[in-house]
């Protein structure tokens, strides 16, 4: 199991390319399934998550090609992936590959439309909540499809699909984009409402378009799908990622240093970048860059998290991080999953002062941290916990960093890049 050695203390500096979006990636891929031409995507960013779907993609007959960008094999420089479904021949997502990305329900949607069945383990819970897909079957039920949940499977079938009124209980993201890829090949008009507005979903929809899809209203909280009869290929640049991007703006300002981010886009950020500046930090977005110069001192930030354009649930943990060495007490409430705090134990052995009750933490922030051994828990608690690394007097060891292979793309070469003291360890 591979470790991660930070010597904390040094302020970062320097210039960094961001990563194509790993959640606009995953629902991405699953697209291709709605169609018998390839789809070719680029900008795909190269991770754990990302070979896993393509995986499973290719355990159903389609046929996967991925390299690297031309003539780089730079860091961040994205893949270039191909997909041909018209070999599609397996229209099941097995329990093993399932359990270890939960991302794998976005198969769902697009098999039924397309195959007129499936068969799809349930993703397990994982640590930060129970995360259930009720919401995606309600939907594809509601639009004719024949469900049944049995032996850890949903089993679906559906001839056609039909164009249906949609409401989902709560805003789910890969609920919204399950539904809207079902729809596509749907007899009639599908509305979805109380749609999720993430960038993500409105990524996905852009590539949908430019697949023959009609679709309007995606990145408001209705979303209306036209079904046609079929769908065929493009070419689609993946977006770049928001919360890598909001990672490593989180860790200059945490270790009071200077960055400027390329290929990062401020137009998804302005939740967070509210925040940083609140917290003191001078913020400048460029055309396709951002610079973040950071404070001497953070001031403490508090945030409550909810559905896009709001303060995501995805930036909460490394905030946290931020809390911890910042002056003042910030108080940070979790809104969209249960269990979502894994971190601030981790962050207390560091020194961190924080308090839990239920939903909401009270973090005190302290001048410094000190170094110590702490255990990553899921993908975004890592993150937490390599920025108080990078923070703490000392040495930092992280383990069960497999966490963060799934989500970030080159994670340590970026950051010697920007001038830490970093590095895998067995
Ligand atoms: C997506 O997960 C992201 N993953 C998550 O990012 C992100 O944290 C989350 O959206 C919220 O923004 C991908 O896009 C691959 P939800 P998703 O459905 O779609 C409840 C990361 O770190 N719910 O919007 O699974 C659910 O339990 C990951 O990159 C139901 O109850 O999240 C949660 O409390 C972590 N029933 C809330 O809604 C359902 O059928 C929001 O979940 C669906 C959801």
């Amino acid at each position: 199991m591979d470790k991660l050695l930070i010597a904390g203390g040094v302020p970062l500096s320097g210039e960094v390319a961001i990563s194509g979006a790993k959640n606009a990636a995953l629902p991405l891929l699953c697209a291709a399934l709605l169609t018998k031409e390839p789809v070719t995507f680029t900008n795909v960013p190269h991770l754990n998550d990302i070979g896993t779907m393509l995986k499973l993609l290719a355990q159903m007959g389609v046929k996967v090609s991925r390299e690297a960008a031309q003539g780089t094999t730079k860091v961040g420089a994205g893949d270039t992936v191909t997909l041909d479904a018209s070999g599609l021949n397996n229209a099941v997502a097995p329990y093993e590959m399932v359990k270890t990305m939960r991302a794998s329900i976005l198969v769902l949607g697009p098999l039924l439309a397309r195959a007129g069945e499936a068969r799809v383990s349930l993703p397990g819970g994982c640590a930060i909540g129970a995360r259930p897909v009720d919401q995606h079957i309600k939907g594809l039920t509601a639009m004719g499809a024949e469900i049944a949940v049995e032996q850890g499977y949903v089993h679906a079938r559906a001839t056609r699909l039909k164009g249906a009124r949609l409401f989902t209980d709560m805003v789910t993201v890969t609920g919204t984009e399950n539904l809207m890829m079902a729809a596509c090949l749907a007899d009639g008009e599908t509305v979805i409402e109380n749609a999720a507005r993430e960038p993500e979903v409105v990524d996905l929809a852009n590539c949908l378009v430019a697949m023959g899809a009609r679709i309007s209203g995606a990145g408001g909280d209705v979303i209306r799908i036209q079904g046609v009869d079929a769908l065929h290929g493009t070419t689609h640049r993946i977006m770049p990622d928001r919360i890598e991007t909001g990672t490593y703006l989180c860790a200059a300002a945490a270790t009071g240093g200077e960055i400027r981010l390329t290929g990062a886009s401020s137009t998804w950020l302005d939740a967070v970048i509210d925040k940083l500046m609140d917290a003191g930090c001078e913020v400048i977005a460029e055309r396709d860059a951002i610079r973040l110069k950071a404070p001497k001192r953070l001031t403490a930030v508090s945030i409550r998290t909810a559905p896009y354009p709001a303060f995501p649930t995805d930036m909460q943990a490394q905030f946290m991080a931020i809390n911890a060495v910042a002056e003042g007490t910030a108080v940070m409430r979790e809104t969209i999953f249960e269990n979502r705090f894994m971190h601030a134990v981790e962050l207390i052995r560091l020194g961190a002062d924080i308090k839990i009750d239920g939903n909401t933490a009270f973090v005190t922030g302290r001048a410094t941290l000190d170094g110590a051994t702490v255990m990553a828990t899921d993908l975004r608690a890592s993150a937490s916990l390599v920025i108080a690394g990078l923070v703490a007097q000392g040495e930092t060891l992280i383990e069960r960093i497999y966490h963060l292979d799934r989500g970030y793309e080159g994670l340590e070469q970026k950051l010697v890049t920007l001038g830490a003291n970093i590095r895998r360890v067995k």
